[in-house]
């Protein structure tokens, strides 16, 4: 389990990997401290870190100032350090609703806390969350969360034992580990990237209206019974629970055309399909019939999608070169 796995003490240079993440159920109403389950999936964010003449990223001399997530990184956790070549690579496609800001801050926290004695991973958790939140304004730990423990995570839900817990300023988090039932499933990104923090500022005005706590209170149940689902192997009630999630999403104002067009496209070979992460552009998530998951990501790529057939990714980040 990687949670007992804490990122070891080294030298510069180190490079991280950390991957992707995809929320099944529950995003935005996490933000307000409901239930989620997200899972960690197989694409990858690389981040190799050398000292350097100067500080700059992928050859960029200004991102330490320009990218909030280096400088709160840097800010936060190399205070008073010597300049750093910083190195990403990536599959994850940017701004999409996938983790590519969380598996960037992850990788880049872990060399670092790899540089400076080593971390555990309840630390790199909330050392992820809390640069994640300095550079967006806004959201929960659930990204972060997700791609320091990999696996499936749920966020405020009974269950196994706690790995870690976060707590916000009015708001606190448990994560604990979810089994895995070994499914495959397909993500697919519509091409439009959003901002996260304009979504939940949207979503949050939406669910101060009258009718809001009936809201967050449903998004509750299908996440709860979502993650109980998963639990249980229970495919085709986690397919129908996903469906059920994107009419909640869509009714709060973060779907869009272009993630209703991919849904409708992997819906006939699918148990369920739903928008993931802020929406409004972004991607979805889709839980393919089983053997149908070549059909899936086809139909979602004829439909202008692009697809992944994605498993789920059991390590969170983690060194992979170390000197
Ligand atoms: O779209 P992403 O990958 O930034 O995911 C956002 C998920 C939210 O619940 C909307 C916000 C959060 O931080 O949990």
């Amino acid at each position: 389990m990687t949670e007992d796995d804490p990122i070891a003490s080294g030298s510069l240079p180190v490079a991280a990997r950390s991957p992707a993440k995809c929320i099944l159920f529950g995003e935005h109403a996490v933000v307000r401290g409901g239930p989620e389950l997200v899972a960690a999936i197989d694409l990858h964010t690389q981040v190799g870190v050398a000292r350097g003449p100067s500080t700059h990223l992928n050859g960029d001399p200004d991102a330490s100032r320009t990218n909030a997530y280096l400088r709160e990184a840097l800010a936060r956790h190399w205070e008073g350090g010597e300049s750093l070549a910083i190195r990403s690579t990536s599959r994850i496609p940017k701004a999409s609703g996938l983790g590519s800001s969380a598996a960037f801050t992850a990788s880049l926290l872990a060399a670092l806390g790899s540089a400076r004695g080593g971390v555990g991973r309840a630390d790199l958790a909330a050392r992820a969350y809390q640069t994640e939140r300095g550079a967006q304004g806004v959201g929960s730990p659930g990204d972060t969360s997700a791609v320091v423990a990999g696996g499936y995570i749920s966020i405020n839900a009974e269950g196994s034992e706690a790995l870690w817990s976060v707590a916000g300023e009015d708001t606190a988090w448990t994560v604990r580990r979810v089994s895995d039932p070994g499914w495959i499933w397909v993500v697919a990104y519509s091409g439009i990237p959003r901002s996260t923090a304009e979504a939940v500022r949207a979503v949050g005005r939406r669910l101060a209206e009258p009718d809001g706590p009936k809201l967050l209170e449903r998004f509750r149940q299908v996440a709860l019974e979502g993650i109980g689902a998963v639990t249980r192997e229970d495919r085709d009630r986690t397919g129908a629970l996903l469906t059920e999630n994107q009419a909640l999403l869509r009714e709060v104002g973060v779907s869009h055309p272009r993630l209703e067009a991919l849904i409708d496209a992997a819906i006939p070979t699918s148990l369920g399909a739903k928008l993931t992460g802020a929406g409004a552009g972004g991607s979805i998530v889709a839980l393919p019939r089983p053997g149908r998951e070549l059909e899936t990501a086809r139909r979602i790529a004829s439909a202008g999608g692009l697809p992944f057939v994605v498993r789920v990714e059991p390590r969170g980040v983690r060194i992979v070169e170390s000197r």
